[in-house]
């Protein structure tokens, strides 16, 4: 049987939607909405089109959107000091420093500067404590796990005692989405296994899972006999393996072979169009969060 497949496309629409109805549920209460401020420092086109498009979407949520842009050449102390600022203003919600950082500036320093509670990346060592600790206290999500475990949970996979495999360990993906997982709570209590390069038996750990997540960076890397029949399989890998010479644009896959994959698991994310446009969706409910919480409204 073929797999249902998740869009990310579709999931990020519904999401995007609710969010709209929020933010004018806070501008007829309060007479604000949610401020997001993007910082982005030169000019690495990746970067460029990454902010632009967040722009785009929280502008059509009706945010208050400031776009920051900063010479390849600011010092860290004047980043620093931009960040103070926007840690000061009322009317900003969420922070967002566009990474990778130009090589005279520390990331670490940087991201620990903008206060936990505006940080919508949820890359604050704070917000990764407060994400280990669980239930109210993870105030922020990181937005590619959180976009994963909406996944999970709108496509009407089974979380409670289910066996989640990960594949890769990074700090971004990996380890939060593992955690998440196991924490009590909606779309989770699960039991959580994390592997990765050095693991000894993949295949084997990968094939008892319900909820298989692969964020390894590696085309293809999962094959179709590494699936456990019916499970849900949830692919994070965007590897650029090419350029269609047509449109000019590159081609993606993702770290599963999908076409045989999606013969032998329940559901499946595809590569493009699953866990990719989630992540700005997530990027957009923090910073309305973020705004409920400044307002006491949650
Ligand atoms: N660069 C690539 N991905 C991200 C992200 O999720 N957040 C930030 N701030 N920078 C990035």
């Amino acid at each position: 049987m073929t797999a249902e497949i998740i869009s990310g496309t579709q999931i990020r629409k519904e999401i995007l939607a609710e969010i709209k109805e929020d933010v004018e549920k806070m501008k007829e209460k309060h007479g604000k909405v949610p401020g997001l401020v993007t910082i982005l420092v030169g000019s690495n086109p990746a970067s460029q089109s990454y902010v632009t498009l967040k722009i785009k979407t929280a502008l059509s949520l009706g945010f208050h959107e400031i776009q920051d842009d900063q010479p390849e050449d600011i010092s860290e102390e004047d980043l620093l000091a931009l960040i103070e600022k926007y840690n000061n203003d009322d009317d900003i919600h969420g922070i967002l420093v566009q990474l990778p950082l130009p090589d005279q500036i520390d990331d670490k320093k940087v991201l620990n500067a903008i206060n936990p509670d505006k940080d919508v990346d949820a890359f604050h060592p704070v917000n990764v404590g407060r994400l280990m600790i669980g239930g109210d206290e993870a105030k922020f999500l990181p937005c590619t796990p959180a976009g994963i475990q909406e996944m999970i949970v709108r496509s009407g996979t089974e979380t409670s005692g289910a066996e989640v495999v990960v594949v890769g360990r990074s700090n971004i993906v990996g380890k939060p989405i593992a955690v998440m997982m196991a924490q009590k709570g909606i779309g989770a209590n699960a039991t959580s296994t994390i592997v990765h390069t050095r693991t000894k038996d993949l295949a084997g750990h990968c094939k008892r899972a319900d909820i298989l997540i692969v964020a390894a960076g590696v085309p293809d890397l999962v094959k179709p006999e590494w699936i456990k029949p019916g499970a849900t399989v949830i692919d994070v890998g965007v590897n650029r393996v090419g350029m269609n010479e047509e449109t000019g644009k590159a081609i993606l896959k993702g770290d599963v072979d999908f076409e045989a994959a999606k013969e032998i698991a329940g559901k499946i994310t595809p590569v493009p169009g699953g866990v990719g446009p989630m992540t700005i969706a997530m990027l957009m409910k923090n910073t309305l969060k973020s705004a409920q919480w400044a307002l006491g409204d949650i």
